[in-house]
């Protein structure tokens, strides 16, 4: 394996080298989000459980969250848990949620080091009461840090919509962008300016549909649990290639 590991390093030296000087200079995105798909097809092709593909999908978190932190990002949100991941068999679901919970209860353990703030976005009534809890707990605790994780757990961007239009109207104030802005789940988080979704579809699938609005999508084939380093910062450098114009002339 180690033979194989510095092989690889070798032939990829210069492919890897190349990302890292592409975007030495540029700004990374304040805020990324991250659809985490193909965690079972990746777990099939090694004819192994969903849950392990689940399982595996959580080890690269720790590298991107540190790069991201380190290089200006300010704001990251993984969607954990769709609403509609409530029709997948009751045991994945129990394994998604078990895997969420060791990740936090790690968090939890050691969260003197724990530089950034967790925020859920989503409903947190229907999740086992062991995970709400230490939820609860950690986004409690964490409240004043600078940087942010949002997990998006038991989220539906047109749940969140329709949830913010029935607050507005129950405080009887004008629907308008900013009212709306101010009944999301998170409050005062910039829209996702990157969102990222691995394991081949090109969709939104209910997430952020409110927020998404002059987001740059990124879409690749790779399935989340082989979305490594290397892969984030190709995504980070065909980012900044990138010109934003929010709607205004090109600058070319
Ligand atoms: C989508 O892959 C992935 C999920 C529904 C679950 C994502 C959850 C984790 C990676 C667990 C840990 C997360 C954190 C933040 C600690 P899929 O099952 O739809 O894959 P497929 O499209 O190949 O079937």
């Amino acid at each position: 394996l180690y033979k194989k590991i510095k092989r690889w390093i070798k032939e990829n030296k210069q492919s890897i080298m190349d990302i890292f000087e592409k975007h030495r200079n540029k700004p990374y995105p304040k805020h990324v989000a991250f659809i985490m798909d193909g965690n079972g097809r990746w777990a099939k092709e090694l004819e192994q459980e969903r849950s392990y593909g689940h399982m595996m999908g959580a080890v690269h978190l720790v590298e991107i969250i540190t790069d991201c932190f380190r290089n200006g990002t300010q704001f990251l949100t993984f969607f954990v848990f769709a609403e509609q991941n409530w029709k997948r068999p009751p045991e994945e679901i129990k394994r998604i949620f078990e895997i969420l919970y060791k990740k936090i209860k790690i968090l939890d353990m050691e969260i003197d080091y724990c530089n950034f703030r967790i925020l859920v976005q989503g409903r947190l009534d229907r999740v086992p009461k062991k995970l709400r809890t230490i939820l609860e707990r950690v986004q409690e605790k964490t409240k004043d840090k600078e940087k942010t994780v949002i997990i998006a757990l038991d989220y539906s961007g047109r749940q969140e919509i329709i949830r913010a239009c029935k607050r507005i109207m129950a405080s009887k104030s004008d629907i308008t962008q900013d009212t709306m802005q101010n009944h999301m789940y998170v409050k005062n988080i910039p829209d996702p300016d990157l969102i990222i979704r691995t394991g081949g579809e090109k969709r939104i699938s209910d997430f952020l549909l409110w927020q998404l609005c002059n987001s740059e999508l990124y879409f690749t084939d790779v399935y989340w649990p082989d979305f490594d380093i290397v892969e984030f910062k190709k995504a980070i450098a065909d980012y900044q290639s990138r010109e934003r114009r929010y709607g205004n002339i090109s600058r070319c």
